[in-house]
């Protein structure tokens, strides 16, 4: 049975968005345990806009399943996990523009420097991720430099609209499970998972590890906002 991450950086988004203390990552991810999360990923961006560095430091304290964190292969993060140790560091790439991660980590075109990242992460104890397109040149990069696992990107399947797109994107996404496995690495899958596109990827065998975000926190805002207007009704009225 493949492991739900839950990636909690939409709950850091909108606290962000008003510069305060709630809603509190923190709280979330105990509440996602609570609810049977395998694991907690969290996103630490150059930019800092959702997660920032004191909340790695108290979910690394909190948490007590597998702590993921999704990273850039740059010095500063890459120093912030050495201190803070999570279970998992999942190397993406990232761009200041963007608005959330948009395609795949491009290991063939950068081997040396992912190389290099992912042995001092490895060194320190820290199993090692890479995102990637489901392109089975990347995954095979990924074997040769010694990542652990790969998380293939699921966003092209999620965004296809028409049927022949969609069943295009799911054939590469099986070819690149096949290619993962054969080639001895770990298998996760994640980004633009919903509550309707993902029975499909859940039935592609041998995933270890979904990660998936936006719509579970975009159906926690919703299946939570009646009680919380009662609440507040109570209070005013
Ligand atoms: N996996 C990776 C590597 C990601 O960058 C993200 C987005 O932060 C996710 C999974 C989760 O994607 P979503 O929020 O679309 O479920």
């Amino acid at each position: 049975m493949p492991g739900l991450g839950v990636n909690i950086d939409h709950v850091a988004t909108i606290r962000q968005a008003r510069q305060t203390v709630e809603p509190d990552p923190v709280w979330a991810a105990a509440l996602a345990e609570l609810g049977g999360a395998d694991g907690i990923t969290i996103h630490l961006r150059e930019d800092r806009r959702h997660i920032i560095d004191r909340d790695v430091r108290l979910l690394k304290e909190t948490v007590q399943v597998k702590l993921n964190l999704e990273m850039a292969a740059e010095e500063e993060i890459i120093g912030i996990a050495l201190e803070t140790l999570p279970d998992q560091c999942t190397l993406v790439p990232e761009k200041r523009q963007e608005i959330t991660t948009e395609g795949g980590l491009d290991v063939l075109g950068q081997e040396d420097r992912i190389a290099t990242a992912c042995r001092k992460l490895q060194d320190a104890g820290m199993e090692v991720s890479l995102f990637v397109d489901p392109v089975a040149e990347q995954i095979a990069a990924a074997a040769a430099l010694g990542a652990d696992a790969v998380e293939l990107h699921t966003g092209a399947y999620a965004d296809a609209v028409s049927e022949e797109d969609t069943d295009r994107e799911f054939a590469a996404l099986v070819a690149a499970a096949e290619s993962t496995r054969e080639a001895g690495l770990v298998l996760h899958m994640g980004h633009g998972l919903t509550y309707r596109n993902v029975s499909r990827i859940a039935a592609i065998p041998g995933i270890c590890e979904f990660n998936i975000g936006h719509s579970i926190i975009a159906r926690a805002v919703l299946v939570g906002l009646e009680r919380a207007v009662r609440e507040m009704k109570a209070l005013v009225g």
